[in-house]
């Protein structure tokens, strides 16, 4: 059993928690994820590994209420323990001084990327930063973020915080304006993502992009998180889940993260028919 040794509510549907975790703590790395059981009726969630605290033992996660299980995850309080958390998973973020690098979070990708920002800043890289979330109440983290960036720019699409818009616009400034970009990492929804990866192709600027398709067992052993790269098969949860963003079949990944869509609507509304979420 893993306990929340402490809960925040970032945002009214972002959640933080951090857990006693020490064995993944030791060994955690940026751009690292855990799969966790909430209990034995429970299915697996992937969460990135948002921070870790070596000489706590402590892993942190931030998820947003996106469905069943991340909705029952929320209703844990601190104290509460998840039955199953594995990891860490995946291969790290390679971290180097490439020189000039963007990194950039959307909606709850503003959570996974800040261990990633954090890492290539102290690897000695000038960071700028560019944040985005739908309005004022969804942003979290600004003041992480801009302790590990050179330079930060907060955008909004409705305008209630930093400038209205979207992440592709100050990176257009920044691409357009002629400085040597020598990296772009961007962590979040599926059509940001591939809209960043658009743009950073026009201007030939190598661009990294954490890839979260459906997972299941998180070793490469199901299938399930197959992504397609420069032509070739991948299981994101192994070969990932950083990929090269111009190689990325953005499509079919869109396509795929929909595939249970139906089932994943009748869990929900069984929960919420279930007094307390179990049968
Ligand atoms: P559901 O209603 O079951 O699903 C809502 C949508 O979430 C689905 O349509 C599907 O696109 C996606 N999803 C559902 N099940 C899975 C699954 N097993 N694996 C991946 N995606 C799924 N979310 C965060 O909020 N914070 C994170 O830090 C974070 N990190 C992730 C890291 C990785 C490597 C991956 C693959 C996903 C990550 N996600 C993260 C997404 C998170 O796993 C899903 O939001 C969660 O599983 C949804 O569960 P649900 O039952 O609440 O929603
Ligand atoms: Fe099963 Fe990747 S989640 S192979
Ligand atoms: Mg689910």
């Amino acid at each position: 059993m893993y306990r929340i040794i402490e809960k925040q509510d970032l945002t009214p549907a972002i959640t933080l928690m951090k857990v006693d975790a020490p064995a993944i703590a030791r060994k955690a790395q940026a751009g690292q994820f855990i799969i966790l059981r909430l209990h034995d009726q429970a299915e697996r969630i992937p969460l990135t590994i948002a921070d870790y605290n070596r000489d706590e033992g402590t892993i942190t996660i931030v998820f947003q209420i996106v469905g069943k299980s991340t909705e029952e995850l929320a209703t844990l309080k601190q104290g509460d323990s998840i039955l199953n958390f594995a990891g860490p998973l995946g291969v790290p973020s390679e971290i180097e001084d490439y020189g000039t690098v963007v990194c950039i979070g959307g909606g709850c990708g503003v959570a996974p990327i800040y261990p990633i920002t954090r890492a290539l800043h102290q690897a000695g890289n000038r960071v700028i930063s560019i944040v985005g979330a739908r309005c004022v109440d969804m942003c979290f983290f600004e003041p992480e973020m801009r302790s590990v960036s050179d330079e930060l720019h907060v955008v909004t699409d409705d305008g209630t915080k930093g400038r209205k818009g979207l992440v592709t616009d100050p990176l257009e400034d920044i691409l357009k304006s002629g400085s040597k970009i020598d990296l772009v990492i961007a962590v979040g929804p599926v059509p940001m993502m591939s809209a960043v990866a658009k743009l950073t192709k026009t201007y030939g600027v190598k661009t990294i992009v954490s890839l979260n398709p459906i997972m299941v067992d998180g070793t490469g052993m199901c299938g399930c998180c197959r992504v397609s790269v420069g032509g070739t098969t991948k299981f994101a949860c192994v070969d990932g889940p950083d990929f090269d963003a111009h190689q990325v079949d953005f499509e079919e990944l869109t396509k795929r993260q929909r595939t249970y869509k139906k089932e994943e609507q009748v869990a929900s509304e069984h929960y919420h028919q279930c007094a307390c979420g179990k049968e």
